[in-house]
């Protein structure tokens, strides 16, 4: 059995309420270091909530958190946010417009969304070195509030990885972006991935073709709070586990590293 270091992120018994309402169910879930993860659920089904529980803004009703090593209620959040890079549609409209491409990266190093003193050359540098390595070091000096959708993007992921994350986290981080731009993210991804030093990566989505399995070999089914499936990608990507996932009958394709998820139209076609 091959030896594991402490797991990244560490989810004991995590049950979240609000109103009432149970929006995690009994969560448990452990990520190691180079292990990437999708989390895939419908609307609702509490993808979002588990990602904030990770990061601390809410904490759990009951169960035990641990995020790279340290207990939730024990310890400086932001600190620990500091040590999560961390990418969503939703944050795209908390930056400052006026603000350029490269100080929105800088900015991850206090953690601030609008940089209030003179950056360091050294993190000029840095900033334009993850612009680069996202595909847009031209866009430096742009105003975020100019940028497209799929540039912004790409800026806040540069932003999520200036202070060298252990975990970084990406809610539905192409939802908005057109087939291109898609699949240049996903290359990004793919390159991350690549190197040794790379960040463990938690991807959310609720579409089948928007899963990039070039990277992520691990998923956990999040099914109305609750944990459906979890495990292997390539195990869990099958028409009986996605049927009974999704309440139909449902055949899976594969094309291009890619899954396409299609009503089964008869018995032969499961
Ligand atoms: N603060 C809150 N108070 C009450 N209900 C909440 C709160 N936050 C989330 N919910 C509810 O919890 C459920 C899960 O929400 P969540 O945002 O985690 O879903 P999601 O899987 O991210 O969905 P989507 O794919 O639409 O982004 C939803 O029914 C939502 O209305
Ligand atoms: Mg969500």
């Amino acid at each position: 059995m091959s030896f594991k270091t402490e797991p990244i992120i560490e989810l004991t018994s995590v049950s979240w309420l609000r109103s009432g309402k149970i929006i995690l169910d009994q969560i448990n879930w452990k990520v190691y270091k180079n292990e990437n993860w999708v989390i895939f659920g419908l609307n609702g089904a509490g993808k979002t909530s588990l990602l904030n529980i990770i990061a601390g803004y809410m904490q759990p009703s009951t169960g035990r958190v641990k995020v790279l090593g340290r207990e939730f209620g024990r310890y400086d959040l932001r600190e620990l946010r500091k040590s999560i890079g961390w990418v969503s549609s939703s944050l795209k409209e908390m930056f400052y417009p006026s603000e350029t491409a490269a100080e929105i990266v800088i900015g991850a190093r206090d953690a601030v969304i609008r940089m209030l003193r003179k950056p360091e050359s050294a993190e000029v540098d840095r900033a334009l070195m993850l612009l680069e390595l996202v595909g847009c070091e031209q866009l430096a000096a742009r105003q975020f509030g100019t940028l497209s959708d799929g540039e912004r993007q790409r800026a806040l992921i540069a932003r999520a990885l200036f202070n060298q994350p252990a975990l970084l986290v990406l809610d539905e981080p192409v939802t908005s972006l057109d087939y291109l731009a898609r699949e240049e993210l996903f290359l990004i991804l793919e390159r991350l991935a690549a190197d040794p030093q790379s960040p463990a990566m938690v991807f959310v989505t609720h579409r089948f073709e928007d899963i990039p399995r070039q990277t992520f070999s691990k998923i956990m089914l999040l099914d109305q709070g609750r944990i459906h499936s979890i495990g292997s990608l390539d195990d869990i990507f099958k028409a009986a586990t996605l049927s009974d996932f999704l309440g139909r009958p449902v055949r899976v394709n594969m094309w291009n590293s890619r899954f396409y998820v299609q009503p089964a139209q008869s018995d032969k076609e499961e």
